[in-house]
């Protein structure tokens, strides 16, 4: 474990880019893995989560490979995977499992998923128990956790789904089981969750209809599906983009132009909150990139006041609490979260994690079962941590977030281990740098 100090910062000015979206670029390699032919990708996110996707897809018969800024994908087909030797490593990362589980229980293959001590935490029920009414058969250790086996059922059989919770990654999962099932697989969302999936496997070339029935969507596609190859680009990680945002509002006298943010409206609600909070943010140069919305981000400080946040606003920024968390420790007034259940069961508990670390470096707040409470700043400094590291809990986007804080805070902020922050973010702290410097 590597602690790190982030110290009070100047102003964050200049212009920076964030790297690939994370969901875009799993998303990315494992339909490239399923296309018949070459895929290339540009922008990809080469954080370990998505790395630990492609060494999974290549164990599964797929060539994934650098090329240049590129990589290329030459994949297998759909229905093909091979049965990949010894069991499948996905470190930290809950969405090559969830999404690659849904993607054997439609093979006739069998694997074994494990991870590190936060993922062998999370939740797999969720995806077991939809892809098991497909057929897959699941060993999973107690409480439905990693290490699990399973074995997929080729042919499957086809399914409708209410999502129970709303997680794209469940989406996702019993989408791409679909793919390779006889017969029409759909999944009926009650709340609206990130919607790439839907969006690149039409670029795929795969038929998948959307309506809208009594309010819910019912997403469906028929299989078995062909995927034709083709080349992605990557917008920027909005996720990775709001730390800067949030650091931009918060620190005096910035103002950072933030490029190529990704805004697709399932992922672009800590936008609309932050400026619910008064943030000065201008959208330059809109544009669509790899199908989705994108724009360049112009962030200069604000003084923030703080709000309730809508719950019906949590699936489209459920990334982004944490370090809505530190905006709101710098806001004036009190700023109200609900709804947030789902964070107790993310890469570590995050409303416990960040109330912790939070209060750690003197923020005022109220835990919830189901929110925090934040009594802000007013826009003074954050007293910053004392002797004692704040616990980043194997979180990146605890690590990052309290980070942020160290820029806004009195004596900076030190956080135990910075090492998890490579899952999704690898250039964060050299970024942090060179717009403060
Ligand atoms: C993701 C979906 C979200 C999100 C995660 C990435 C995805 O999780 O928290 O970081 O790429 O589909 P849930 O599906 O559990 O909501």
């Amino acid at each position: 474990m590597t602690p790190h100090r982030f110290m009070p910062s100047g102003p964050l000015t200049g212009r920076v880019r964030v790297p690939g979206d994370k969901s875009i670029s799993h998303r990315a390699l494992m339909f490239g893995a399923l296309a018949v032919g070459r895929s290339r990708i540009t922008g990809l996110l080469e954080g370990e989560d998505v790395l630990a996707t492609a060494s999974a897809l290549r164990r599964m018969g797929a060539r994934i490979e650098p090329d240049g800024e590129d990589w290329v994908v030459d994949g297998v087909g759909v229905g093909t995977l091979l049965q990949p030797d010894g069991s499948l490593d996905m470190g930290n990362s809950g969405t090559s499992t969830r999404l690659l589980m849904g993607l054997v229980a439609s093979h006739g293959i069998t694997a074994a998923f494990t991870g590190d001590a936060s993922l062998s935490k999370r939740p797999m029920s969720r995806v077991i128990e939809p892809l098991s009414r497909m057929g897959a058969n699941f060993t999973p250790s107690p409480g439905g956790t990693l290490p699990l086996m399973m074995e997929g059922m080729q042919p499957a059989v086809p399914l409708t789904y209410r999502l129970p919770v709303a997680s794209a990654q469940v989406k996702s999962a019993v989408l791409l089981a679909g793919l390779n099932t006889p017969g029409t697989t759909t999944v009926i969302e009650p709340v609206p969750t990130r919607d790439h999936t839907e969006r690149m496997l039409r670029g795929f070339g795969v038929a998948v209809t959307v309506e809208e029935i009594g309010g819910e969507r019912h997403i469906s596609l028929t299989g078995p599906a062909d995927l034709t190859p083709c080349d992605i680009v990557v917008p920027g990680d909005p996720s990775s983009a709001a730390f800067f945002a949030v650091a931009a509002s918060i620190v005096p006298g910035s103002d950072l132009v933030i490029e190529n943010v990704g805004l697709n409206p399932t992922r672009n609600g800590i936008y609309r909150v932050l400026e619910q909070m008064g943030a000065n943010i201008a959208y330059q140069d809109e544009r669509e990139v790899g199908g989705e919305p994108v724009a360049d981000l112009r962030v200069r400080h604000a003084r923030l006041h703080g709000i309730e946040v809508d719950p019906a606003l949590a699936p489209s920024m459920i990334d982004e609490f944490p370090v809505l968390f530190v905006a709101a420790a710098l806001a004036e007034g009190t700023t109200v979260t609900s709804g947030l259940d789902e964070l107790r069961v993310k890469e570590s508990d995050r409303l416990s994690a960040m109330a912790a670390a939070l209060a750690a470096v003197g923020v005022s707040l109220e835990e919830r079962e189901d929110g925090l409470i934040i009594d802000g700043s007013g826009g003074a400094p954050i007293r910053g941590s004392a002797n004692s590291a704040v616990e980043s809990h194997l979180d990146h986007r605890i690590a990052m977030s309290m980070a942020v804080a160290g820029l806004a805070s009195e004596g900076g902020v030190a956080i135990d281990s910075i090492e998890p922050i490579a899952t999704s973010f690898p250039n964060f702290a050299a970024l942090i740098e060179d717009v403060t410097a």
